[in-house]
């Protein structure tokens, strides 16, 4: 994709099609007062006789706008004037890519850049630009045969700005919503992958190719005998029961020499029937998408390594496939973890935290100078955000904080938690050193406290990510959540924010 910024009036650029809002009362917004003088009230008379739509999500094509060089202007509705926030913003970039869908739109200018929006400069409406426009162009038809479903021809993309100094602002997000679009789109693709095809052998592979070429970045892949003599226990008695080959992917990312790197370790179950602990059959599919922890992480380094930030960045992905079978690890069995802590797996089905404990051991050796987990893991989290915010768990108040702040800024927002030895004292156990289940109050939570057992000295977060990595229900699919939170810590910790 190209990207452009112009400071020309909307209705003299020749492109395929311009984005232009309109706000509930009539008020015109971004580019549309200029296409209304240029064809002498067009759009006043349209909105007049009802015939546009300022809610926002809506969106009206029209084509061939008198005075207008452009050969489609799509009237998205931006809601209340003053009240226009990101989320608005997004959406309604959204609705106009939505509207093209089976045209031959090859070159756009979004003319929403040049509104005053609530909480984003110029960069941060680029941004959003960019990525809206990757969540809505992007179709997962890998699997489907035949004819396929095939996005607008989008070649050039470009935004209206004020001036000089808006457009150096606007570009450089433009460049950032890229990376992190592209780190979006291998995150949803990863997740929407059947488990017959992502397996964690698959997910080693993909890293392996994400290195291959790129000065940067590294892939190592530790097997299950090299795990073993890591004293990985707790890993291990996951995939006991699977014949699919556990894997330990680590990737780096080298932009910033020696400096401490920040560790990102992403919950890689390529399939979670719950093991002995079987989970009942309704929806059971969904649990594809229990490695779309692993697979933030490795879209966000993706992004970094598009991005070319100057910082280091190592992830960690535990992949195995929790199966039960005659080997599979039982309720009641003990298993001792890399920490050298014993573990009794109370329930088969708490598997996300056995092999991240072990992941989080294993990332001591990269002294991270924040080490953050990622994962799909609690149903608990769902019914206590839903499948809005992610949970934010640390054992710092400043990373905690840290990282709040950049999901509201990235639009892809979290939301604290709490941790703590009131919650920590259920997963006493009566012949381990701990329990790997806490019983039914706060399941968020206990399971933060258990991967807080294996944190002791680093500045630590946990994300759940159980409400927020996939949709359910018609819409089914991979959201890339939580890259662009991710990504946002990451650019903000290493200075690359206009
Ligand atoms: N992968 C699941 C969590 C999950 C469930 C995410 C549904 C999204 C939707 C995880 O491995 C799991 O099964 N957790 C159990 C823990 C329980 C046994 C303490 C859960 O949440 O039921
Ligand atoms: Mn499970
Ligand atoms: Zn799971």
């Amino acid at each position: 994709m190209e990207y452009f910024t112009t400071t020309s009036k909307a209705s003299r650029r020749a492109a395929d099609c311009i984005i232009v809002g309109i706000y509930e009362r009539n008020k015109l917004g971004g580019g549309a007062a200029d296409v209304d003088t240029a064809s002498k009230g067009h759009l006043t008379a349209l909105m007049k006789s009802g015939d546009l739509s300022s809610a926002p999500g809506r969106c009206t094509i029209l084509t061939a706008v008198p005075g207008v060089r452009a050969k489609r202007v799509a009237v998205v509705g931006l809601g209340k004037k003053g009240e226009l926030d990101g989320t608005v913003f997004k959406k309604a970039v959204a609705a106009a890519i939505h509207a093209l869908e089976g045209s031959k739109t090859r070159q756009i200018l979004n003319t929403l850049t040049l509104e005053s929006v609530k909480g984003c400069d110029v960069y941060y409406l680029a941004r959003h630009s960019v990525e809206a426009m990757g969540d809505a162009l992007y179709l997962f038809t890998e699997m489907k045969s035949g004819r396929k479903k095939k996005p607008i021809p989008l070649s050039k993309y470009g935004h209206a700005v004020a001036d000089r100094g808006n457009a150096a602002r606007a570009s450089r997000g433009a460049e950032h919503g890229d990376g992190i679009a592209k780190g979006v789109r291998l995150a949803k693709d990863l997740g929407n992958l059947p488990a017959n095809v992502c397996t964690p052998s698959y997910l080693a592979r993909v890293a392996r190719k994400l290195a291959a070429g790129n000065g940067k970045l590294t892939t190592q892949v530790l097997s299950e005998a090299e795990m073993k003599r890591l004293g990985m226990g707790s890993l291990l008695s996951v995939t006991a029961g699977t014949a699919e080959p556990a894997k330990l992917i680590v990737m780096k990312y080298k932009g910033a020499g020696n400096e401490k790197p920040v560790v990102l370790v992403g919950k890689g179950v390529t399939f979670d029937t719950g093991g002995i602990s079987l989970k009942p059959g309704p929806a059971m599919d969904e649990m594809k998408y229990d490695m779309c922890g692993a697979a933030s992480v490795l879209g966000t380094i993706a992004a970094v390594a598009s991005m070319k930030l100057p910082i280091n960045v190592n992830v960690v992905v535990p992949a195995v496939e929790n199966m039960p079978s005659s080997k599979a690890t039982k309720p009641g069995d003990i298993v001792k973890s890399m920490s050298g802590q014993t573990i009794e797996v109370l329930n088969t089905d708490a598997e996300g935290r056995l092999i991240l404990c072990d992941a989080l051991t294993y990332s001591r050796r990269f002294k991270p100078a924040a080490i953050i987990d990622v994962a799909t893991l609690t149903g608990a989290c769902v019914i206590a955000l839903g499948a809005h915010r992610t949970a934010i768990m640390s054992n710092s108040d400043a990373l905690r904080e840290e990282i709040f702040a950049a999901g509201d800024a990235a639009e892809d927002r979290g939301w604290p938690m709490p941790l703590g030895e009131e919650y920590a004292a259920q997963l006493k156990s009566n012949f381990a050193d701990m329990a790997n289940i806490g019983g039914p109050g706060g399941g968020a939570v206990t399971a933060g406290c258990f991967l807080g057992k294996f944190t002791d000295g680093m500045t630590w977060a946990h994300l759940d990510i159980a409400g927020t990595a996939w949709k359910s229900g018609a819409k089914k699919g991979g959201t890339g959540r939580p890259v662009p939170m991710l990504s946002q810590v990451l650019l903000a910790r290493c200075g690359a924010l206009p």
